[in-house]
């Protein structure tokens, strides 16, 4: 007798995932002595933790320190420590008690959902988006609600687009920079789209991650212009710590309690060693400011290639470490497209139906977080290739 499966049990791959193991069997399938894949399709810095990072893991564990436990919503200092960062980046003053230490900002995504919302609710974002998003609140019974953007709105939802909504919706997740598209709500329009939230009783969750990879216009956050919003961030991509699998929540009042009773059922706490990694990381500014610099030349190098190496349309990134390629004049198979840039060019890149299902077939996601001497290699490739 067949047995039944759960609605969790439909959820689609997040396709990336699938590339790297496809660009990884192309790696290990080729002579020595042939040029290596260049990885443009992950969205992990290779650096690494920061070495006082490291540092303070590695003495924790030698002074025998018993790693148990934490609290569940984190260990206080490190509490205490991203409400100081909050002063440090934003001016604002963050009582510590509104900030949940988190599994990475994955882990923070099914405690905000489930805390905000019901099963069936309706929770809009911008297409391209990060595919969990979608997948983790379907699984979760929620219905996402997909507003398509472009260029024209650098990819980005507006208020006017959430206005024409009916029924307006529950919740709203916007993310600066966003993934895949590296472009970002301006000061402006982040505080017009968390004004509307709050005043139409719209939850806004702020998904903060790429905050400190953002090369020209400065980041604010969600946590600054409305009381009832939630952000996610976290120590992967900035403070390049992505496998200590640890990140944030800063929480309005209302949901601190509920996030809190989750975490306890759910995850426990967040590993407590990499808590006590994360909290040195926020004394290596100069290190990670160098890994900031780089990426932004990579991006750069790339804005400049890649229009004359056949990507005449590119994204207007302004932060992450993504540009969102325009392929519609070469394919629009996009899965097929990056499966022979792979297989001719040893380039993979992540393809756009894993981003947007309705439109991502004509275009494709680079990922420059790769060395610089790759990128400029990757643009050579491209150009022969095109
Ligand atoms: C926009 C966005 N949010 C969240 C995540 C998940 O990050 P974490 O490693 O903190 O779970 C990613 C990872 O790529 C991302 O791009």
């Amino acid at each position: 007798m067949a047995l039944k499966t759960g609605r969790g049990a439909a959820a689609p791959p997040f396709i990336v995932m699938d590339v790297i193991t496809a660009a990884n069997a192309r790696q290990a399938a080729l002579p020595p002595d042939a040029p290596a894949v260049i990885h443009m399709e992950v969205g992990q810095p290779g650096t690494g933790a920061p070495a006082a990072a490291a540092a303070a893991a590695a003495r924790a564990l030698a002074a025998g320190e018993p790693m148990g436990y934490t609290e569940s919503l984190g260990r206080p200092s490190l509490r205490r420590r991203i409400a100081r960062h909050y002063a440090d980046w934003y001016g604002l003053d963050l009582p510590p008690e509104r900030v949940a230490v988190t599994v990475g900002a994955s882990g923070a995504f099914p405690l905000a959902f489930l805390a905000a919302f019901d099963p069936g609710d309706r929770v809009a974002l911008a297409a391209p988006f990060y595919p969990p998003y979608v997948n983790i609140l379907t699984a979760l019974g929620m219905r996402p609600v997909v507003l398509p953007t472009g260029p024209e709105t650098r990819f980005q939802p507006t208020v006017d687009a959430l206005e024409r909504l009916d029924p307006a919706p529950d919740g709203l997740i916007v993310a600066s920079p966003c993934n895949p598209a590296g472009t970002m709500l301006h000061a402006d329009e982040l505080r017009a789209i968390a004004g509307w939230c709050h005043a139409t009783g719209v939850r806004l969750i702020s998904d903060e991650i790429y905050h400190g990879l953002n090369y020209s216009a400065p980041i604010v956050t969600a946590a600054a212009l409305s009381p009832s919003a939630v952000v996610v961030n976290s120590f992967s991509k900035y403070f390049s710590m992505t496998g200590w699998r640890i990140g944030w929540l800063v929480l309005p009042d209302d949901l601190l309690r509920p996030v809190e009773c989750l975490a306890q059922n759910l995850f426990i706490s967040a590993p407590h060693i990499a808590q006590v990694a994360a909290e040195a990381a926020f004394e290596c500014t100069e290190e990670l400011r160098a890994n900031v610099i780089r990426y932004r030349r990579s991006r750069d190098l790339l804005l400049r290639a890649l229009p004359g190496a056949g990507f005449p349309r590119i994204s207007p990134a302004e932060g992450a470490f993504y540009l969102y390629a325009d392929i519609s004049g070469r394919s629009n198979d996009s899965q097929d497209f990056c499966r022979r840039m792979l297989a001719e060019a040893g380039i993979a890149a992540a393809p756009g139906v894993d981003f947007d299902r309705a439109r991502g077939h004509t275009f494709v996601r680079f990922s420059y977080c790769g060395p610089e001497a790759d990128m400029a290699e990757a643009a050579r490739r491209l150009h022969d290739w095109k």
